[in-house]
């Protein structure tokens, strides 16, 4: 309409042009306009992206396994690492997961912002109540960058020195910055929490169901089917994981271990999985130049809304990431690092990276859902799954 009115106007502009003259100006302002919005949707920048499946290579080149294996043993590797995070932690909970009694099993890490109060203490009485089961150890942590206002981060303090929840590392807390925050996450539970067998990732504005995780964990291949047919799922899980089948009748479900018989060594990393194209149009928040990421399809990559990890995923995505090169959103990086360590993501689409509308019975196998920015929304959800069993 705006393009149409302009051509009017410089038609009267021009009136005393012959019309001939007149046609072509229209044309070739309307091809620059064409061109420039073409442009701006970064349909050029796809005729120059590189095939993922046959030209993909990022750096450091070369088979990580080795490097990283020798990171988890404590050696020093032949290579030095090209991207470690060491910026240093004001706040630390250095004894969040040591205990003498009982050592955390399932740890929440969630990435927070610095003014995000309330949601936080609505996650201390929901999900992220460490005294939520009665047979699972459960930690949590807040990840924290650092701001500019004394205020704040005296609030900040206050609710640390009451919670003892906060790992507050000093670079500055910006989304933009989340590749940090994340690795700082993957740090710390590396270092300080190394009993925890499985860690979810959050951001703040998350549901989760704790106990539908942990059914989900139980079994990440066939979730949610299992809970109606307990017999057929105790036969694919055993032969999934190729171990001796246990002799049927026994209660091998609850006390071998809250997390049925998983292997110890197995890495899961599990999500909502994408299989998408970069945003190649300049207005985009998660626009992407060629130079910093040139080919046509991310890796499979997970949301970062949400996702589990088992411990010795845990240890190759944290080593793993001192030799992968940077880059700016947290989940493709995490997706490169596991790429080039080969961890396969799994899916499952009960991590909503949208929000579900909510009801009662359709939350039933909800593992997590976005868009729970509301303290008391959460709760009044939370409440309600938890009273009909399902949180
Ligand atoms: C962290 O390490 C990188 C090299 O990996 C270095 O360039 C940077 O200056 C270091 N930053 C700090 C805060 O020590
Ligand atoms: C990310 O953190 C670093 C270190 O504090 C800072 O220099 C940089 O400006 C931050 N980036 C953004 C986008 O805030």
């Amino acid at each position: 309409m705006r393009l149409l009115r302009t051509t009017w106007r410089l038609r009267r502009k021009f009136s005393a042009l012959p019309a001939q003259c007149v046609t072509l100006t229209t044309l070739s302002l309307v091809t620059i306009c064409v061109t420039v919005f073409i442009y701006c949707m970064g349909v050029f920048t796809h005729f120059l992206e590189k095939d993922y499946y046959t030209e993909f290579s990022y750096p450091l080149e070369g088979n990580l396994q080795p490097l990283v294996k020798e990171l988890i043993l404590g050696n020093e590797p032949p290579i030095k690492p090209i991207n470690v995070f060491n910026y240093s932690y004001l706040k630390l909970c250095h004894d969040k997961c040591s205990s003498n009694v009982l050592s955390p099993k399932l740890l929440f890490v969630v990435k927070s912002a610095l003014h995000n109060f309330e949601q936080r203490q609505a996650i201390r009485q929901t999900w992220g109540n460490q005294l939520q089961l009665p047979h699972v150890e459960v930690r949590r942590i807040f990840l924290l960058g650092t701001g500019f206002d004394p205020e704040v981060q005296r609030r900040v303090d206050e609710e640390d020195r009451l919670h003892g929840d906060i790992v507050q590392a000093d670079f500055h807390d910006d989304y933009r910055n989340n590749t940090l925050k994340a690795m700082s996450g993957f740090k710390w539970a590396v270092e300080h929490c190394p009993s925890a067998r499985y860690a979810v990732f959050s951001d703040d504005d998350m549901y989760i169901s704790t106990k539908n995780l942990l059914r989900f964990i139980r079994n990440p291949s066939s979730y949610p089917e299992q809970e109606s047919q307990p017999l057929l799922v105790k036969e694919h899980r055993d032969r999934s994981l190729k171990e001796e089948p246990a002799s049927v009748g026994e209660g091998l479900e609850e006390e071998q271990s809250e997390f049925g018989n998983l292997n110890e060594e197995s890495k899961l990393y599990a999500g909502y999985v994408f299989h998408s194209p970069p945003q190649r149009h300049h207005s985009s928040k998660w626009y992407v130049s060629l130079q910093e990421y040139p080919y046509h399809l991310w890796p499979p990559y997970v949301t970062a809304g949400a996702y589990v990890v088992s411990r010795p995923a845990l240890l190759d995505l944290h080593y793993g990431s001192f030799y992968t090169k940077y880059f700016q959103f947290d989940d493709i990086f995490l997706a490169l690092v596991a790429l080039k360590i080969n961890i396969e993501p799994v899916h499952c689409s009960e991590f909503y990276f949208w929000k579900k509308s909510y009801s009662k019975l359709g939350y039933r196998d909800v593992i997590a859902s976005h868009g729970y920015g509301d303290p008391d929304e959460l709760r009044r959800v939370w409440n309600e799954q938890k009273s009909s069993g399902h949180a």
